[in-house]
């Protein structure tokens, strides 16, 4: 006992003293960032575009990006893992999203009326994932919110259920039990309903029951105990706001099985996983085929799109108007114009065979690195994500995730950005994001500095 406290507290101070020095090299490399961030808060609330923005020791402020590659405003470069929080995976400046936007911007970016690239994408999403109707949104929370109402519009039902750990983007009925503390999480197979932020009336929370990933049997429970209330429930397949958690076999089917013995309905949330994890989605690479798709971030190609796919059971209440789906920017020819591009130029067959390619690489070296130096870690990836989850057992759920030692996060995410190479910022949570731009020098950079990492904090 004596022996393991002794451990801890060297591993402590080891993590305090590398943040310390990758902090304040960090800072000196960026004073130009520092220097909009202090003009930035008398017009910015908190000095940046969203919340998400403001991370320690201070927000990167970017000049532009390029391919893999991104600058920021003090001119240093920056391979990009950040990947926009999922959204990335055409990479920048991608030719034929420049010819596209380039040709769209000089013939309108606004309508608010249909024009025929629509038809062109929806006809791709409907044969990717498998889903035979679409509309068109501006956002992940945007699909995810109207998932939601158009559960509860078809069923007549309000209940709807939701995945402890689990992010659908920030409207009231799935700003629930985001990531609450271990404090207030409650018991395993009754978690409590805890409010993600300020400002969610507890009438809206109580309707979302929460549920822990690959637990069946509380899918079970709650729709006996609320048999003929259910709505549907709203899940990621591959979890992917708690680093990387797979779905247990016949997890998915179970889920769906369940619900549709209630007639509740399945919606799956692929914002992150849509595009990022296969030409399919999670749906086509695990062979489970939802009522309702959510899409969002990478099926944009960098512009800004959402999107909603349906059975045509669930899309007859869209197409006879039982369930009003609008939006000014909805279908937006622009935004539509880098989709088209990016479903048909794009995430190509052969753009993710490069890319499992190079998982392989990373997987195979970040791996050796671990074992050389004994790191309590794993590396967990699909398609063109992936991450490191500082765990010695597997994380099955978001409660195990609770117990994934976040110290190292922060010193990995610093020592990869001093030494040129930008991940998502949010220790555990988040995943590096590979884009079709990315080659091997873009991955030895990763994994050198890696090795470098690996040998500072490890045995
Ligand atoms: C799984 C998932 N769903 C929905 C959203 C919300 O998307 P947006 O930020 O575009 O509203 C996110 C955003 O990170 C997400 O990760």
């Amino acid at each position: 006992m004596a022996v393991h406290a002794d451990r801890t507290a060297d591993i402590d101070s080891l993590l305090d003293s590398v943040v310390a020095e990758q902090e304040k090299l960090f800072l000196a490399r960026q004073p130009r960032s520092k220097e909009l961030i202090e003009r930035a808060r008398r017009s910015l609330a908190g000095g940046v575009t969203s919340s998400w923005q403001i991370t320690r020791p201070q927000a990167v402020w970017l000049s532009h990006g390029s391919g893999s590659k991104i600058y920021d405003v003090d001119g240093t470069e920056y391979v990009d893992l950040h990947g926009g929080y999922g959204a990335g995976l055409a990479g920048h400046a991608h030719p034929a999203i420049v010819d596209a936007v380039r040709a769209q911007v000089a013939r309108g970016t606004h309508f608010a009326q249909p024009t025929e690239d629509a038809i062109l994408v929806a006809e791709e999403l409907a044969r990717r994932f498998r889903l035979p109707l679409w509309r068109f949104t501006n956002s992940g929370t945007e699909s995810t919110m109207d998932a939601v109402h158009l559960m509860r519009a078809i069923t007549g039902r309000d209940l709807i259920i939701k995945v402890e750990g689990g992010y659908h983007g920030h409207h009231d009925s799935v700003q629930v039990s985001v990531q609450p503390d271990a404090d207030d999480v409650g018991p395993a197979d009754r978690p409590n309903q805890v409010a993600a932020s300020s400002g969610i009336p507890e009438a809206i929370r109580n309707l979302t029951i929460i549920v822990g990933f690959n637990d069946l049997g509380a899918v079970s429970r709650v729709i006996d105990e609320h048999s003929g209330e259910i709505a549907g429930m709203i899940l990621e397949p591959i979890m992917m706001n708690a680093g990387i958690i797979m779905p247990d076999p016949g997890y998915l089917e179970g889920v769906r099985d369940l619900l549709h013995a209630d007639d509740a309905l399945l919606c799956f949330d692929e914002v992150k996983t849509g595009f990022t994890v296969g030409p399919g989605g999670a749906t086509a690479a695990l062979g489970v085929t939802p009522d309702i798709t959510c899409l969002a971030k990478s099926v944009g190609g960098g512009l800004v799109l959402g999107a909603l796919g349906g059975s045509a059971d669930v899309m007859e209440h869209v197409a006879n108007d039982d369930y009003e789906m609008v939006g000014t920017f909805n279908g937006n020819p622009l935004s539509l114009s880098a989709a088209r591009a990016m479903v048909y130029e794009i995430a190509t067959p052969e753009a993710y065979e490069r890319l499992a390619e190079l998982r392989g690489v990373v997987d195979r070296e970040l791996g050796a690195l671990i074992d050389k130096h004994s790191l309590p870690a794993r590396v967990v990836s699909i398609g063109a994500k992936g991450c490191v989850t500082f765990s010695t057992e597997p994380v099955r759920n978001y409660r195990d995730f609770l117990g994934v030692d976040d110290r190292y996060n922060h010193a990995h995410w610093l020592m990869q950005h001093n030494g040129g190479v930008f991940l998502p910022p949010w220790g555990k949570t988040e995943q590096w994001l590979m884009s079709v731009q990315h080659r091997r020098d873009d991955m030895d950079r990763f994994i050198e500095n890696f090795a470098g990492f690996a040998a500072a904090v490890g045995g």
